[in-house]
């Protein structure tokens, strides 16, 4: 073994150290000592909820979640989960970048699984991922995503979510959201996506002007109060000049 793979080995064996230990931290309360998971707690009748709240400290296995789920669920800030039974929400993340993937070194450790995936839309389609979109997320997230309504659970707005981000969540389906195999959607389909929500987070190019992408008849009513402002401007300009004569 030269110097150099020795010192990598090393290297690696030190970070996924440190996320064994922010993983001790953090996310074993409710994730288990080896990622095994905490079952929930059955309810004890008569017993104080006090004592039923501590006892359902709960949260799925993470063993062959894989880099993929441990990268979107950290850097989204999704976890450590504030409190039990929450739905996960995109928050100040609590890590710097280097602990991030520690931790997401650890997990991936735990069974094999898929990795960070890396979608590249600039091979997509933007009309084939308009209609992707519409298909398989609109009915949750809008299609403008903007975010929307389902029963237990609001869908987020889209706008704070990478590209990567994107095709993780596609790939796990977080909380309420479905999971997509690769058969449902193609890498390449998946291209297409990301693309279509880039291009929604930044509508510059759709014409008129860009007040909260809120559509024409509000376009058209600010173009009314600026003929109404200007006509006003006007009549003053105007009016001055006849005083004046
Ligand atoms: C208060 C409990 C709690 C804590 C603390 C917590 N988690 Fe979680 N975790 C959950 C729950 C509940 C879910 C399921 C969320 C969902 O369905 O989206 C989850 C889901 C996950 C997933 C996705 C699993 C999958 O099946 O795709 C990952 C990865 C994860 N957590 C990592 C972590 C890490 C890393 C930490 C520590 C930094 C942590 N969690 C801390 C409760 C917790
Ligand atoms: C059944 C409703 C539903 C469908 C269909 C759905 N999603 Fe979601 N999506 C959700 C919910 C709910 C969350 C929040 C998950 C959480 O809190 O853990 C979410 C989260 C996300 C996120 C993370 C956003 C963030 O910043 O927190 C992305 C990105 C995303 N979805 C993209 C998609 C795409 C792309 C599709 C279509 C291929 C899709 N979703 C289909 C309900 C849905």
């Amino acid at each position: 073994m030269t110097a150099h793979v020795a010192l990598a080995v090393a290297i690696a064996a030190l970070s996924t150290g440190q996320g064994k230990q922010l993983y001790g931290q953090y996310c074993i309360s409710c994730h288990g000592a080896n990622g095994e998971g905490v079952a929930q707690a059955r309810t004890i009748g008569g017993a104080p909820q006090r004592i039923q709240e501590q006892q359902s400290a709960r949260g799925p296995s993470l063993r062959g979640v894989g880099a993929l789920a441990a990268d979107f669920y950290l850097r989204t800030g999704y976890m450590p989960l504030h409190r039990i039974g929450d739905q996960p929400r995109r928050s100040r993340v609590l890590f710097s970048d280097l602990e991030i993937r520690d931790l997401v070194a650890y997990i991936a450790s735990l069974g094999s699984g898929p990795a960070i995936p890396r979608p590249q839309p600039q091979l997509g389609n933007l009309a084939e991922g308009l209609h992707l979109f519409t298909d398989h997320c609109a009915g949750c997230h809008q299609v403008v995503a903007q975010g929307g309504v389902v029963t237990g659970a609001l869908p987020p707005a889209l706008d704070d979510a990478t590209d990567v981000q994107i095709a993780e969540a596609v790939r796990i389906g977080p909380y309420v959201m479905p999971k997509f195999s690769e058969t449902a959607i193609t890498n390449t389909q998946l291209n297409s996506i990301v693309r279509y929500v880039d291009w929604i987070k930044h509508p510059d190019n759709r014409g008129g002007w860009a007040i909260g992408d809120i559509g024409p008849v509000p376009e058209g009513l600010v173009t009314w109060f600026l003929a109404a402002a200007l006509l006003v401007a006007l009549c003053v300009v105007v009016g001055k000049r006849l005083k004046r004569a």
